[in-house]
């Protein structure tokens, strides 16, 4: 298995980047600013997008696997590879998800804690409704941990 930034065509992986944040315009407010990295093992297999927010904070924009390869540790991997690679630098790691059943358990299982929310953030950003687990997302949750 091996994690390796990708710097150039990074729109080759939109199909997996699409899983993420399923609004492309969305994925481009970020994705050429942000770090993309691909998890191969040995063909890819997940993606992850982290961008730098300033007074040492890095944020997870964006972490995917390939549906049938989830829940076998690919993500707990990439969010075990961003720590390593970003301790140095960083003291916070964020991430803003969806009041889901299906990525915050993730998120908590790999040691986020919910810091705050945004309320009504997918209804005022999307240009149509997010449904997951047959639920709408509305309010984005806001969690961290330190490095
Ligand atoms: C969310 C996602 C990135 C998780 O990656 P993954 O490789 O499937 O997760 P892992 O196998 O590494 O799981 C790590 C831990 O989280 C837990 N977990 C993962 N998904 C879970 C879920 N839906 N419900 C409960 N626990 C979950 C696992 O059980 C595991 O816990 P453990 O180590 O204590 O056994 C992946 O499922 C995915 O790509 N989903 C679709 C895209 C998406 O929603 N991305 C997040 C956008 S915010």
């Amino acid at each position: 298995m091996k994690i390796t930034p990708v710097n150039h065509n990074k729109k080759q992986f939109l199909a997996l980047l699409l899983l993420g944040d399923e609004q492309e315009s969305m994925i481009d407010c970020y994705l050429e600013r942000g770090t993309l990295y691909v998890l191969q093992d040995p063909e890819v297999r997940a993606v992850c997008v982290v961008t730098d927010e300033g007074d040492g904070v890095l944020e997870i924009k964006n972490i995917a696997v390939s549906p049938e390869f989830q829940h076998q540790g690919y993500g707990r991997r990439l969010i075990a590879f961003i720590e390593n690679a970003y301790q140095t630098f960083y003291h916070i790691l964020r991430v803003g998800t969806g009041d889901s059943p299906l990525t915050l358990p993730f998120y908590e299982r790999c040691g986020f804690r919910e810091v705050r929310r945004i309320p009504g953030f997918f209804t005022e950003h999307y240009d149509h409704p997010i449904i997951e687990a047959g639920k709408q997302l509305v309010d984005m949750v806001i969690l961290e941990k330190d490095f």
